[in-house]
């Protein structure tokens, strides 16, 4: 069984931050996830290099543009690998291999008739590299994506165009026949009454000023940097040139991204891909944004109150590891999240430490002073329900398999409450008998189980708590055979006090 996840490609134009890291974090709980259940997963994210914006940016610095995205592709690079993102590859559009394989998008779209030159004219944001039609833009001739507002340039200019409006109805059909390409439903339905009200033919090249990647049959032009960014999903799998990875998981593939992409993603993409008589991706899944004060967090407009940057170089595990849970915990997969620093500390006292680090901490001591490290398995369960922790295992399985981050969270809570419950019901500090054995080695057995559903969020943490209880790797396999005896190890606090945690 394969699994193959996509996160967008980021502009490098400016740094991570909380939202891109939602995204990032979001697939990298998904990839843990399916190789928990022994799916051969590639996991893929990158940055998206070519847009004419990265000119500017590198400008301001006084860097050459591939001076300037060679520093920050290694930044990216940096700050996921501290956030613990364990991705397969990294892609940058400026690479070789990419930009050979965007040409022979462009190419082959342009031969088999979908491609062909006119004059564009009309409103081009680059910020958001966007074209936008006269009837959109209003007197302020800003750009009229709220989130943006920056002035647009006008292009009166010959460039080439997609054929978008030649695959209406076809679009419309896939999307009948495939009722779970986007995720959620709401989005879907976005989607599908804005292919129904009509598409124009998209402007997909602009004239090259020596940054981007050429249209291979006219020199002075480059492409459309989101032709050139969608294409990144197959090129790094080797398309068209050496197919095995393509084989291999193309047809298993899901693309993470944000609701402002939506559109590009399955409209745009979906297109091209018919084109090419590729087939279409298997789910497309969008969640909403993290809001602070009301507003998109977004580098340019600010609001990245945990300061991403820092948290992920300073590389605090307990921190990052309390952020990455945090994030996936809040809300409703889909909906727009708001985050706050006060949400942030409430949750890590609350849930986190409170409540399971409080319960391994439990358990532990007890095992340690009164059973000399050691429990055993001496007869079937008689304090813990078995059923119960198999459901909560399973409903985590379900939930997360339909990206319900916050609902899987929910199960790996109830459990724990259950488990706190248990301890405290049975007084299990006072058993002095030998039933306190069988109790213990009871809850170390759920705790195992309670391990595997806290791995994908936070594995720093699920592997602090492997080497507690002297576990293998492997125990965190979803078909993990739990031993009959634990000999445990030393004690250590998994969630400190907030003031030491969040300074
Ligand atoms: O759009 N909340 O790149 P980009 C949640 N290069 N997610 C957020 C967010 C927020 N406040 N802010 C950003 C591009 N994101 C193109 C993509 S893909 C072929 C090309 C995340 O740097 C979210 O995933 O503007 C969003 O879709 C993405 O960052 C946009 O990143
Ligand atoms: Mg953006």
């Amino acid at each position: 069984m394969r699994f193959y996840i996509t996160t967008p490609i980021y502009y490098p134009n400016s740094e991570p931050h909380i939202g891109t890291a939602y995204t990032t974090i979001a697939c990298d709980v998904i990839s843990r996830f399916y190789k928990q259940k022994n799916y051969d997963v590639f996991f893929l994210t990158g940055t998206d290099e070519n847009s004419n914006k990265i000119i500017e940016s590198a400008n301001k610095v006084n860097k050459k543009p591939i001076e300037y995205v060679n520093e920050m592709a290694e930044l990216f690079k940096n700050i996921w690998k501290n956030l613990d993102i364990e991705y397969t590859k990294f892609i940058r559009t400026t690479e070789d291999y990419h930009i050979k394989t965007a040409q022979f998008v462009f190419q082959k779209l342009y031969e088999q008739g979908y491609i062909y030159k006119g004059l564009y004219e009309g409103w081009y944001c680059i910020h958001c590299e966007t074209f936008w039609t006269t009837s959109k833009v209003d007197d302020s001739k800003l750009c009229p994506n709220i989130e943006c507002r920056r002035p647009l340039n006008y292009i009166k200019e010959e460039n080439y165009f997609f054929k978008l409006s030649a695959f209406e109805d076809k679009l419309l059909k896939y999307y009948e026949d495939n009722p779970d390409f986007v995720y959620p439903d709401y989005r879907f339905n976005e989607v599908v009454s804005f292919v129904k009200s009509g598409l124009q033919d998209l402007s997909v090249s602009r004239k090259y000023n020596n940054w981007g990647i050429r249209v291979p049959f006219d020199q002075d032009y480059s492409i459309y940097v989101w032709i050139d960014a969608l294409t990144n999903y197959i090129s790094a799998l080797g398309y068209p040139f050496e197919l095995d990875l393509f084989d291999k998981y193309w047809e298993v593939s899901h693309h993470m991204v944000g609701k402002d992409i939506i559109r590009f993603h399955a409209v745009i993409w979906p297109a091209i891909l018919m084109a090419l008589n590729i087939k279409l991706p298997k789910k497309i899944i969008a969640h909403g944004w993290l809001m602070y004060d009301n507003q998109k967090i977004s580098k340019s407009k600010g609001g990245d109150i945990f300061n991403l940057k820092e948290i992920a170089l300073s590389n605090d595990k307990i921190k990052i590891s309390a952020l990455r849970y945090y994030l996936l915990r809040e809300g409703s997969f889909g909906q727009d999240i708001p985050v706050s620093l006060e949400r942030f500390k409430y949750i890590y006292t609350s849930e986190l430490s409170n409540n399971i680090g409080n319960l391994f901490s439990r358990v532990l001591a007890i095992i340690e002073k009164k059973l000399n490290k050691y429990v055993f398995k001496e007869s079937d369960f008689s304090y813990i329900q078995n059923s119960f922790i198999n459901e909560r295992l399973s409903n985590f399985d379900k939930e997360l398999s339909n990206f319900n981050y916050s609902k899987a969270v929910l199960e790996i809570l109830n459990l724990a409450d259950y488990l706190n419950k248990i301890i405290e019901n049975y007084k299990v500090w006072e058993i002095k008998d030998k039933n306190l054995n069988q109790i213990m080695y009871e809850l170390v057995y759920s705790l195992v189980v309670l391990n595997k559903m806290l791995y994908p969020f936070m594995p720093f943490i699920a592997n602090n708590i492997l080497e507690q209880l002297n576990l293998p790797l492997e125990s965190l396999k979803w078909d993990y055979t739990i031993p009959d005896s634990f000999n445990i190890k030393e004690r250590k606090i998994l969630f400190p006090k907030i003031e030491n945690v969040l300074a």
